[in-house]
């Protein structure tokens, strides 16, 4: 599978000496679990079973808990995420006009399929419904930037802007 698989930390991985600090900046306050797990995600880019595991023993938390709250956010994410987002618009004036082949071609290109991350962590690849500029149609996002009238000859110099 092309995706980035789950990772594997070490007890030794500094980000754990980090994660360590902000949970005694918040007096290991039981309450505070959200604010750490935000900031934890900032350090690992996801909320990985680890580090999950490591915020309830230091916060006195039953795991099951951290799961629930992780797991009951949006703003959480349970499995890497892409250092960059690329959606490709599949609504109708963008599928009519090419959404598709763009679609396609950033598959085959980035060797990934919808909803997964490159295995180097660069790109995740979502089809979204409607971006909102139809008229500008086909359109693809990279982290919000908008790209027009998109084909699929102008990726590679689009992909490229992005490390
Ligand atoms: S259909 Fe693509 S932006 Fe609306």
């Amino acid at each position: 599978m092309p995706v980035l698989p789950a990772e594997c930390l070490e007890e030794s991985d500094p980000r754990f000496a980090r994660l360590d600090e902000v949970i005694e900046r918040y007096g290991r306050n039981p309450s505070a679990l959200i604010q750490v797990l935000h900031e934890a995600q900032k350090l690992f880019g996801y909320l990985p079973e680890q580090v999950q595991m490591r915020v309830a023993r230091r916060l006195g938390l039953p795991v099951s808990h951290v799961f629930g709250v992780s797991t009951f956010y949006a703003l959480f994410s349970l499995r890497p995420v892409g250092r960059h987002r690329i959606q490709v618009c599949m609504g109708t004036a963008c599928y009519v006009k090419g959404g598709e082949q763009l679609l396609a071609d950033l598959q085959e290109r980035l060797g990934v399929g919808i909803g997964e991350t490159t295995a180097d962590g660069r790109f995740e690849l979502q089809a979204a419904r409607c971006l909102g500029c139809c008229g500008l149609s086909p359109v693809i996002t990279v982290d919000g930037d908008v790209y027009a009238e998109c084909k699929p000859r102008l990726l590679p110099a689009i992909l490229k802007k992005y490390d």
